[in-house]
């Protein structure tokens, strides 16, 4: 049940005798901020009487004249310069509340339509231990797939895999270097990983030490510039005070990240030659960054050994990340890595030189586009094909195997570039009849405002920050003093199974819960607390539920009967407020789908939880007066139960019957 979509129908249908724009005019239904003005509110009138040329209140007159909204609505209102005031008949709510208690989706009507949704997401290069970048696109893009699916549409979710690029090369070198095949073989995760964090150490060493200089430089440069900028400012005249002061703020930040990119070189210098062992290591590897590109060249020619090595590493690297899908309870449908398409990359340019859009330049393949300053390269002067070229190859493999009617890939805002030159490119392919979203994501930020890394300045693991998440809600929820009064007590088991689920979700469930394309704070306290805006409190809304069915010693196919014993009928406004809010539960996922925004569904999640807090403090249910008005809180609490406990699933996050 979508209401507002419901009730902006019968708008159209009223709206089309006074104009051929009844569509836009009947999108003007929204649902009210304050009950006062009833349920929803439609503002169109004022617009429409400017069109007519007639009075807004006549025209919101004329309106309802011919709407015919009886079954679902109260008389409308007219309220102020002609707002339309819409408030639903209990009756309407009542009988939708017995409808969804016998509905398994809650009222939710799924989708009819044919053509597949294929979502890419998390697409870790692998060979690396997954860090906290990744667990933006796998929580979204995990989210995402749950609640589609849940609409009715037929998903694909396809996890594309780094699994043939640079790290490679890092770990062959890291190998044939720094390995000992014996440890490896007896421990092939750990010291992969550990090989790898070597080999990029040295690498980014080397980095560092040539980017001192031209770093020392933009200091100096910004430091000029600041003084200039400042004394601009003391001799600037009145009215151009303020931009002067602007120019010295900016001029200011210019000198402060420019101060802080040098001083970040200047640690991973320090760090390495402070210390005998890496001292030693990065003397005997002085070109390492050029070797490790000629192992991942040499892996893509073909080279036997290198091959062999990435055929005996791959299985280790997936055996890695699965268990970190494992435990936060993600699955993919295909999990077809960057290796999958290389043998289609000549085929891809070829294609595009045949369609004229590639051409030769400076040795290089690119296909250049209106709107961009720089083409994209699909081939370099080496032949190595490159991250695009496989992005196009992907773009075609998925065109002909799912035919979808959407791609969504959810990726980090920072590779936007990528993807509006990729859409360019598949648009001049002809590849207009599938929609192509960048559902782009900004950056967990640590509770500095920075991209949060460790101490050592490397990118938090990503389960070393599942398990800090579990730490603390064990914690929380398994405090001593809230336990005493749980009845049976609580076992260990119990308790950790527990914590594994609050904590889990409550890193899913903030994280979900800011908008995608913003940046956020990573605050573990704020995250795991029972109140406030977590998933800890929809759980524990859930947990509520199923003690008060407990308590009343009612299983839902009771309540179901009790029902149409008595029927339902409204007799506090929390009842109300609370049904209402369970009838929203599509709206919030057709609205979720529409900008592919989870926090639609967390917001929803979370009003829906305060209402049921509302209810609770109000609406007593054992001691209720009458069977009818038991029978109608036993409805709301257990379809509360179904909602919450539904919505959280569709977000990738558990629920327990006690906490
Ligand atoms: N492996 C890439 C990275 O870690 C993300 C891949 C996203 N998907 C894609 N089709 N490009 O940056």
């Amino acid at each position: 049940m979508h209401l507002q979509n419901l009730l902006q129908q019968r708008f159209r249908d009223s709206l089309s005798s006074l104009t051929d724009r009844a569509d836009v005019y009947a999108e003007m239904i929204r649902p009210t901020a304050d009950p006062k003005h009833g349920d929803y509110q439609c503002n169109c009138a004022m617009p429409l009487s400017k069109e007519i040329g007639k009075n807004p209140r006549d025209v919101a007159a004329e309106i309802i004249a011919s709407l015919a909204i009886e079954d679902i609505c109260e008389t409308p209102e007219i309220a102020g310069p002609g707002f339309i005031n819409l408030k639903l008949k209990d009756e309407f709510i009542c009988r939708q509340i017995e409808r969804f208690l016998g509905d398994e989706r809650c009222g939710v009507e799924a989708v009819d339509q044919g053509k597949s949704i294929v979502i890419d997401f998390s697409s870790p290069n692998v060979a690396k231990p997954m860090h906290v970048g990744h667990i933006r696109s796998t929580v979204i893009g995990d989210a995402l797939a749950r609640c589609l699916r849940f609409l009715g549409y037929q998903v694909e979710t396809d996890n594309h895999l780094g699994d043939w690029g640079t790290q490679f090369g890092i770990i062959i070198y890291g190998y044939k270097h720094f390995g000992d095949p014996q440890v490896v073989d007896a421990n092939p995760v750990q010291e992969l990983a550990k090989l790898y964090r070597i080999v990029n150490q040295l690498i980014e060493y080397r980095k560092a030490k040539r980017s001192i200089e031209a770093l020392e430089h933009s200091v100096a440069e910004a430091e000029g510039g600041l003084a200039q900028a400042k004394h601009a400012s003391d001799e600037a005249e009145e009215s151009k005070q303020k931009a002067a002061r602007k120019a010295v703020a900016s001029a200011e930040r210019r000198l402060q990240s420019a101060a802080e990119a040098l001083r970040s070189s200047v640690e991973k210098v320090e760090a390495v030659e402070s210390d005998s062992l890496w001292a030693d290591r990065a003397a005997m590897h002085p070109d390492i960054d050029q070797a490790v590109l000629e192992e991942t060249a040499k892996l893509h020619r073909g080279d036997a050994e290198n091959l062999g090595l990435w055929e005996k590493f791959l299985p280790h690297c997936k055996d890695e990340i699965n268990r970190v899908y494992d435990r936060l309870d993600v699955e993919f449908d295909h999990t077809l890595g960057e290796s999958f398409y290389h043998d289609r990359l000549g085929g891809v340019v070829d294609k595009l030189r045949d369609a004229g859009l590639a051409k030769d330049s400076d040795g290089a393949v690119c296909v250049f586009l209106e709107n961009f300053d720089a083409p994209m390269i699909v081939q370099k002067q080496d032949g190595a094909y490159l991250y695009a070229t496989t992005d196009l190859a992907t773009l075609q493999y998925r065109l002909e195997q799912f035919e979808p009617s959407e791609i969504l890939y959810v990726v980090d805002t920072r590779q936007s570039e990528h993807f509006d030159k990729l859409f360019a490119v598949a648009d001049q392919f002809g590849l207009e009849n599938v929609k192509l979203v960048h559902v782009n994501f900004g950056t967990v930020l640590g509770e500095d405002g920075k991209p949060m890394k460790t101490r050592s300045g490397s990118l938090i693991g990503l389960e070393s920050l599942l398990d800090g998440a579990v730490d603390r809600a064990k914690q929380v929820v398994c405090d001593p003093e809230r336990l005493a009064s749980f009845d049976p007590p609580m076992d260990q088991a119990e308790q950790e199974m527990i914590a594994e689920v609050v904590g889990i979700g409550a890193i899913k469930f903030s994280d979900l819960s800011h908008h995608r394309t913003s940046d956020y704070r990573f605050n573990l306290e704020k995250m795991v607390a029972l109140e406030g805006n977590t998933s800890a409190y929809v759980q524990y809304s859930f947990a509520r539920t199923q003690k008060i069915l407990e308590n009343a010693q009612k299983a839902e196919g009771d309540v179901s009967e009790m029902v149409a014993d008595s029927g339902i009928a409204f007799s506090h406004p929390a009842e109300r407020h609370l049904a209402l809010m369970l009838m929203k539960f599509e709206e919030s996922l057709v609205a979720l789908h529409k900008d592919y925004a989870p926090n639609q569904l967390v917001d929803y999640l979370l009003e829906t939880a305060r209402a049921y807090s509302k209810f609770n403090e109000n609406c007593h249910v054992l001691r209720a007066e009458t069977p009818q008005i038991q029978a109608t809180r036993l409805a709301l609490v257990c379809l509360s139960g179904r909602v919450l406990q539904l919505g959280l699933r569709l977000l990738g996050i558990g629920v327990v019957p006690r906490m």
